[in-house]
């Protein structure tokens, strides 16, 4: 390997693992199409950009990443990034998520059809994370019949009752 410059050759174009076939739906870059919306009760409404890339490299699992940027100033916002795996042979989907408020979760249900709803099984945070610290998330992604991905998170925190936090839908690109 002479010119060897990256360990994933970018000649490499796996195909995608017969296991992640039900969630093939999601793979792709994604761009916030309107942008998103975020609320919920300690916060004003607001609005936000996301990017998200959804691949793989052959293995049984999704590599996400989904990055959020301000509407006006586009300084870089939330991100979060991790991998997406289901049991071969069933529906059962497990979300593991790394974001760089500090938090890392894994979220786990099912995928039937173009729709994955997943609630936390467990979340991890550094000792210094800015509180309220939230203590449930569900997650709910749907590939709508236009072509257009959408992503509804809500959450419930040390103060407030699960309620939702972000509504956005995505373009491909
Ligand atoms: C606030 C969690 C994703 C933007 C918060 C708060 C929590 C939280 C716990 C504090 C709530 C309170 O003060 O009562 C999460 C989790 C996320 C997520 C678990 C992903 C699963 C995002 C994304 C954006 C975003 C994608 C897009 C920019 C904000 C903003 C605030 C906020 C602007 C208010 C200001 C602040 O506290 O920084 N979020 N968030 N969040 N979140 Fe998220």
């Amino acid at each position: 390997f002479p010119y060897l410059n990256s360990l994933l050759s970018r000649d490499y174009t796996p195909q995608l693992n017969p296991v992640m076939e039900p969630l093939s739906w999601m793979l792709g870059t994604w761009l916030s199409d309107p942008p998103g919306d975020g609320t919920f009760p300690t916060m004003k409404p607001f609005q936000y950009l996301e990017e998200v890339h959804i691949s793989h490299v052959g293995q049984p699992m999704l590599n996400f990443s989904f990055n959020a940027f301000h509407p006006d100033t586009r300084k870089p916002m939330h991100r979060e990034c991790g991998f997406i795996r289901l049991k071969p042979d069933t529906n059962k989907v497990a979300f593991i998520s790394a974001q760089n408020t500090g938090l890392v979760e894994v979220e786990e249900g099912e995928v039937n059809g173009q729709e994955l709803s997943i609630a936390s099984h467990s979340i991890a945070r550094i000792s210094f994370a800015k509180k309220p610290h939230v203590e449930q998330i569900t997650r709910k992604f749907r590939l709508n019949s236009d072509g257009k991905l959408e992503q509804t998170v809500s959450m419930a925190t040390t103060t407030q009752p699960m309620t939702q936090h972000l509504h956005i839908t995505y373009k491909k690109v």
